[in-house]
């Protein structure tokens, strides 16, 4: 199966899995990537209404809309019930790796605002460590050079992300070379370096749960 078809197959896994906590009433967060589209798309194709939605960056926003989808500030809303987004990486512990798509400010957000965070990949984004993808950072564009040099103190190797600018105005540098043993303990020291919006290490606020698809099927990991 290719990967695409498995991203569609999590995506409609998702949205069997968390059908009963959608109703009119109930606006979710939905993040960005292929995977999310995946699921917008499915989220569209089965016709029910859902009470609007806080999307993660200005693609999805737009995708949404397409759909008919009303979408809301993430200040009138109070937390969400649920977010549903992709990742580039995950950890057995569930820890991700999110950034890829250069939304990964507005996904923390989100992220941290929900009570249940249902994260959809396929399975080539499971790993036993992460590091091996590229740990994205959000930076104040001032702060570039500074937040470099900083990223080699802590052992990565930096790379500015040439030509983007997130959807704030930010710049990204991604960090290779690492090999993130205590995922907290780099995301805090990460995002305590002056300019550093945020890291895209979701280990304080990790997944709740994780549907991966594989050639054998869909199968859940949890916190448990
Ligand atoms: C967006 O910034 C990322 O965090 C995405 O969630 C991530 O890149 C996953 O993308 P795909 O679903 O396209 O693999």
């Amino acid at each position: 199966m290719s990967q695409d078809a498995k991203k569609r197959q999590v995506a409609e896994a998702a949205f069997d899995r968390i059908r009963d906590m959608l109703d009119a009433n109930t606006p979710i967060g939905i993040g960005t990537g292929s995977t999310a589209n995946h699921f917008i798309d499915v989220l569209g194709e089965s016709g029910l209404q859902i009470g609007g939605a806080v999307a993660s960056s200005d693609a999805t926003k737009n995708r949404l809309v397409q759909i008919g989808i009303e979408i809301l500030d993430l200040n009138s809303t109070g937390s969400l019930s649920l977010y549903v987004d992709g990742a580039d990486a995950c950890d057995p512990r569930l820890n991700l790796i999110k950034g890829g798509g250069a939304a990964l400010t507005r996904e923390k957000i989100i992220a941290e605002a929900s009570k249940f965070f249902l994260c959809i990949a396929d399975d080539s984004k499971r790993v036993d460590v992460l590091g091996e993808f590229p740990l994205p950072i959000e930076v104040i564009p001032m702060a570039r050079s500074l937040v470099g040099r900083k990223l080699v103190e802590l052992g990565g190797d930096p790379a500015y992300r040439q030509g983007v600018i997130t959807d704030n105005g930010n710049v990204i540098i991604d960090v290779h070379g690492l090999s993130i043993v205590d995922p907290q303990a780099l995301e805090t020291a990460i995002n305590q370096i002056p300019g550093v919006v945020t890291c895209g290490l979701f280990a304080h606020r990790r997944a709740d749960s994780i549907l991966l698809a594989s050639d054998a099927g869909v199968i859940e990991l949890t916190r448990d």
